[in-house]
């Protein structure tokens, strides 16, 4: 079958990106995570972060119902991960590979930056939803990211 969008797709996909995972606690203390590649930073004062879910996602309802997210930013080295939270129903993320900062969302131990935000609006987009975060806790490390560009991944230079 072919893809409508898939133009508008490739044009998209000449923006290259790093690759994220956001990530959530649920009611019942499990964890939601996707990849993401819509992350950016939108302000500094306040510190203030955006990401796009997109409406069918299976984790959407688990973002539309807490108050806090974390985003974890891949290094080069870590596609499969990228690859395990696009998938439907990911394998869940356990404790013994995150971290829990100031809001309680999990934050992945292997990152090259982590972000720990409240969220602070909540935009209807399309077919997308812009989830804006408030930055309650950060940190960010040196090393090669992993990009997203034209569909397929690479290792960014690093510094
Ligand atoms: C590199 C990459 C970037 C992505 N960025 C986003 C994104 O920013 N927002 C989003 O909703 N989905 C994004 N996706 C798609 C989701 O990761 C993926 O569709 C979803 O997790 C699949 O699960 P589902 O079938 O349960 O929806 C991205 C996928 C990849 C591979």
């Amino acid at each position: 079958m072919t893809d409508k969008f898939r133009p508008l797709k490739d044009a998209f996909g000449r923006f290259a990106t790093g690759i994220g995972v956001a990530a959530c606690r649920n009611d019942d203390g499990s964890f939601s995570a996707i990849t993401i590649n819509s992350f950016t930073s939108v302000s500094l004062d306040p510190p203030l972060v955006l990401w796009c879910i997109e409406n069918r996602a299976s984790v959407f309802p688990a973002f539309m119902s807490g108050d806090s997210y974390s985003v974890s930013i891949l290094r080069a080295d870590q596609q499969a991960v990228s690859e395990r939270f696009a998938r439907y129903q990911p394998e869940a993320l356990s404790e013994n590979e995150v971290e829990i900062w100031a809001t309680g969302a999990p934050v992945l131990k292997d990152r090259l930056a982590g972000f720990d935000c409240k969220i602070s609006a909540r935009h209807k987009a399309g077919d997308h939803v812009i989830l804006v975060g408030e930055i309650v806790q950060f940190d960010s490390a040196q090393g090669a990211p992993l990009v997203y560009f034209a569909s397929n991944y690479h290792s960014g230079a690093g510094e």
